[in-house]
């Protein structure tokens, strides 16, 4: 969750000037995001207290979900690892951006064990909390992959070894990583993968690029397909792009610590 850190002006100069020289390419691509943050605006969503219930419902699951004690567990087992290995962990702990927050991970989790997704993506990894849990819903089902797309930290390189720092080895045969922004790296993919079962938006929380992956995966969602899709409320993204579809449900949904919201869309079949 969350964005790039705003620093003060020279020290935002200096930081701009070593991601340009690093990485012109992706540098150059984040400026128009940048830019089109002047004509964002917060929208007021109809948000679902009952969420989790509606959406076993709409995933025809059984609710209350069996498999809530095994997400909670894993949750403390997450925390423990990334404190034993002396990481951070939590909201605003990523240069400005924040680890994945704990209803979204849960919402995640259930939507691919009891979907039994095969083709899963997803957009940020910052430390892979969201990777070990669709990671660990994929060992459980017995089968399908995840391809992650994730832009390591421009303006914070000292973050990159921690990048995928919550996913453990024996869980990588079933994960790519591939390094660059969703902009670059999204229409590739798709075009590669021609179906996605399961889609989870949490990089770059821009209205710009949350309807550019929209609308990428909208195009080869499965049938029964479901996206996920972080930080909604500050911009108008999410609400324009769900406005636009047709044959699709969503829900509007409160994060654990009620700071943030998350959308979810299920196509018409799920
Ligand atoms: C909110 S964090 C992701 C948290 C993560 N999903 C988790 O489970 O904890 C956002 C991540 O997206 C990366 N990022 C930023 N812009 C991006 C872009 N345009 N495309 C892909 N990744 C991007 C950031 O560097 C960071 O690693």
């Amino acid at each position: 969750m969350g964005r790039f850190e705003s620093p003060g002006g020279a020290d935002r100069m200096r930081r701009f000037a070593r991601a340009l020289s690093a990485d012109p390419v992706e540098t150059l691509l984040y400026l128009p995001e940048e830019l089109s943050r002047h004509r964002e605006h917060p929208v007021a969503y109809d948000v679902d207290t009952a969420w989790e219930e509606h959406l076993h419902d709409l995933l025809g699951a059984p609710w209350p979900c069996p498999e809530a004690p095994h997400a909670a567990e894993l949750w403390g087992s997450v925390e423990q690892e990334l404190h034993d290995r002396g990481l951070a962990f939590g909201r605003h702990t990523y240069g400005g951006y924040s680890d994945a927050d704990e209803s979204l991970a849960r919402a995640v989790r259930c939507v691919v064990l009891h979907r039994h997704a095969e083709v899963v993506v997803e957009t940020g990894v910052a430390r892979g909390v969201i990777s070990r849990y669709v990671l660990e819903a994929l060992e459980q089902n017995g089968r399908g992959h995840l391809w992650s797309i994730d832009l390591p930290h421009p303006f914070r390189p000292g973050l990159h070894p921690e990048t995928g720092a919550a996913v453990p080895t024996r869980q990588r045969r079933a994960w790519s990583y591939i390094e660059g922004s969703s902009r670059r790296r999204l229409p590739r993919l798709g075009r590669q993968l021609g179906r996605v079962d399961v889609f989870v938006h949490d990089s770059l929380h821009t209205a710009r690029n949350t309807r550019f992956e929209m609308d990428r995966i909208g195009r080869i969602l499965a049938p029964d397909g479901v996206m996920l899709i972080d930080d909604i409320s500050t911009h108008q993204g999410f609400a324009l792009w769900t406005r636009a579809a047709t044959g699709v449900t969503s829900l509007v949904c409160p994060s654990a610590d009620g700071e943030g919201l998350f959308g979810v869309v299920c196509a018409s079949g799920a």
